[in-house]
């Protein structure tokens, strides 16, 4: 993972296709080498007992992390699209309270409604079209209680010495313009990644609405 110079080469763990459409897919990277996970965890402020959905969960390997918080009376269900992500994770994870299954989360999924504490995006958003956008909103906004909080993390809007082009990438504040929930805080987790906490509460920014669409 190092160069021959001893600085990281990031290349092997975060891939990106080029060119700036926001509509390009990625699949089987990880995020786990490159981001603060103590810090992403400190600042969800997940407690024991909760319903946490890990969405574009990839490897799952925050997902594990998540089990640890909230107990044996919670759950944690991670999705991806990633057909094989998925049953690796559910290998991995057989006979804990982690549910794995493969969903997009920019389209209505068998979640049940108001039913998540927090869901968790980290470093999905910024491949999503514009009408992905839409859709993953309105699916967070059906599955979380409200007051229930979504976290995104993103890598920063500046050159970085890895990553997808900047065009692609939200700053924090395009980020929270974006999505029609109300902001809360912006944390730094890492050297290139922020997270950004949001709570299922909405501003009438964007003009979208949380469907009642029942079990599903
Ligand atoms: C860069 S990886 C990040 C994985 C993990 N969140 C992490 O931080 O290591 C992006 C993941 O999002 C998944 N993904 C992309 N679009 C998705 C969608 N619409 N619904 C669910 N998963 C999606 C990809 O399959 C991939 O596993």
């Amino acid at each position: 993972m190092s160069s021959k110079h001893n600085k990281p080469d990031y290349s092997d763990i975060v891939e990106y296709e080029s060119g700036g459409d926001r509509a390009h897919h990625h699949r089987g990277k990880s995020s786990e080498d490159l981001v603060d996970k103590i810090a992403i965890v400190a600042n969800l402020g997940i407690r024991s007992g909760q319903i946490v959905l890990d969405a574009g969960c990839g490897n799952g390997y925050i997902t594990k992390e998540f089990l640890k918080l909230v107990g044996a009376g919670g759950k944690v269900f991670a999705l991806d699209v990633d057909e094989i992500a998925i049953a690796e994770l559910r290998r991995e994870s057989a006979g804990t309270s982690i549910e794995a299954l493969v969903a997009d989360i920019s389209r209505e999924t068998p979640l049940t409604e108001s039913s998540f504490d927090l869901v968790y995006l980290a470093t999905v958003f910024h491949g999503f079209s514009a009408d992905q956008v839409r859709g993953f909103e309105r699916e967070v906004c059906r599955i979380l209680k409200p007051g229930g909080r979504l976290a995104i993390v993103e890598i920063v809007k500046r050159v970085t010495p890895f990553g997808p082009p900047l065009p692609m990438r939200y700053s924090p504040e395009e980020l929270q313009q974006a999505l029609n929930l109300l902001p809360l805080a912006t944390v730094g987790v890492g050297e290139y990644f922020y997270l950004q906490l949001f709570e299922n509460r909405v501003t009438g920014l964007t003009g979208s609405a949380p469907a009642a669409s029942g079990l599903v």
